[in-house]
């Protein structure tokens, strides 16, 4: 039994068991001696092992965040703006689904402003806990009011927090092939057969571009493909859209996965993160939609997604929103933010080509090519465990076990550095 408590019975004795009270021998005893020792979280831990390493060519490429090229974390000119016009604004609560200028700008940045499904009034859009938060609410509406199969199909491998995402909410999850290990690209084969193969009225999950952790898209021509198998088999398809132009550097290229689907008929799920294009990283800032057959239905879905949401945090913080709105309406800010995702993601572009060149000017006569022809963030280079542990213990280069380096992390005066160390383990 965990009741050890007493209460005092004299005025004396009470005093001291209040003395006593920070001795553990006078504690109740513990309601959690069964809890386990969970693992680390394997991003986490390459960054504890990084820092402490004392070498200075020491290169972190396990996580997730955009830096300069300088290596430091970067605030857009656009974000810093912005920041100060909303400085001043009260405190006050946002309604259940957030900020209505923030979501009405971000449904139009992920349909494009002509989109039928805008002006039919078909959408849905709640403000979310960044891309996150926003996946977990449409996967608690999934669990609660999806008709179909309860099954959430991902790629292989996909973002290491889908799973627990959709299991959390109470889903069971299946994997359809995506990745070729062979070419280090996209297994077109497998995954129009996989997906042609799932039960009807399953969910699918697509990373709408910059696919995590691999940075391998599908092409044009597959997304057509994908598009009509999943309308074949009746399926549900749910797009996470965590790089909106952080991977061509354009916001319209980067959403057209999406937007085909939407255009051939699907009444998709999407959830929206402005984590990375716009460095709000902290702020927490995404979007959930829900494309409905018409404004009627809209309706219905928004009055159950408020009572979702009601209980889980109340309603969503309100700086990022007020920020990535006051990007996305003002026509002069909205202009200089464009220049500055491109920005982005063409440093990340010119990284990967130039660690492609010094791999050749080392002597490396292995092929690269897959490192420039995959897109975003994060780069599945194909090097083995064996490989990754040389180059951790022998180069201080932090890497996660599978391979994927953040090429964000990658900067003009390491470059040549990692290169090196990378042929010195793969030669
Ligand atoms: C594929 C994918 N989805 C969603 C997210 C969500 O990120 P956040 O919750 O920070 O917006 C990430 C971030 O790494 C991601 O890579």
């Amino acid at each position: 039994m965990a009741m050890s408590c007493t209460k005092g019975t004299s005025g004396l004795m009470h005093k001291l068991k209040l003395i006593m009270s920070a001795n553990q021998s006078s504690r109740c005893s513990s309601w959690w001696t069964d809890v386990e020792m969970g693992p680390p979280d394997p991003i986490l831990g390459v960054t504890e092992a990084f820092k402490r390493d004392s070498n200075p060519k020491k290169m972190n490429l396990g996580v997730g965040a955009y830096r300069d090229d300088k290596g430091k974390p970067y605030v857009l000119p656009t974000v810093a703006k912005a920041q100060e016009k909303v400085l001043g604004m009260d405190k006050e609560y946002l309604g259940i689904t957030g900020l209505p200028a923030f979501t009405t700008a971000a449904a139009n940045l992920a349909f494009g402003p002509d989109s039928a499904v805008i002006s039919d009034k078909r959408n849905v859009t709640t403000q979310g806990i960044s891309g996150t938060g926003s996946l977990r609410i449409g996967a608690n509406f999934l669990s609660k009011f999806f008709q179909g199969h309860k099954t959430v199909w991902l790629p292989t491998p996909s973002w290491g927090n889908h799973n627990p995402i959709f299991m959390h909410a109470g889903l069971e999850i299946q994997k359809y092939r995506y990745y070729k290990p062979a070419t280090c690209g996209f297994d077109a084969d497998g995954a129009l057969d996989d997906i042609s193969q799932i039960p009807e009225k399953s969910i699918v999950l697509f990373h709408a571009c910059a696919h995590n952790p691999t940075g391998v898209d599908p092409k044009p021509e597959h997304w057509a493909e994908m598009s009509k198998i999943c309308k074949q088999r009746n399926l549900l398809p749910f797009f996470d859209m965590a790089y909106q132009g952080f991977a061509s550097g354009d916001v319209n290229k980067d959403a057209a996965s999406m937007r085909l689907f939407v255009e051939d008929g699907h009444n998709i799920l999407l959830a929206q993160s402005f984590a990375k294009n716009m460095g709000l990283y902290g702020e927490r800032a995404g979007a959930f939609t829900v494309v409905c057959a018409d404004q009627d239905e809209a309706a219905r879905v928004e009055s159950q997604l408020k009572i979702l949401i009601r209980p889980l945090y109340s309603n969503p913080p309100c700086n990022g929103a007020r920020i990535a709105a006051t990007i996305l309406n003002d026509p002069a800010l909205n202009a200089q933010w464009l220049v500055e995702v491109k920005g982005m993601a063409d440093r990340i572009i010119s990284m990967r080509q130039q660690l492609v060149e010094n791999l050749k000017k080392e002597g490396s006569i292995r092929n690269w090519s897959h490192i420039t022809d995959q897109i975003g963030m994060f780069c599945f280079t194909g090097l083995t465990q064996g490989e990754v542990e040389r180059l951790t213990r022998d180069h201080s280069v932090y890497l996660t076990k599978d391979g994927r380096i953040s090429v964000a992390g990658v900067s003009s005066d390491n470059v040549q550095y990692l290169a090196h160390a990378i042929h010195q383990v793969t030669k």
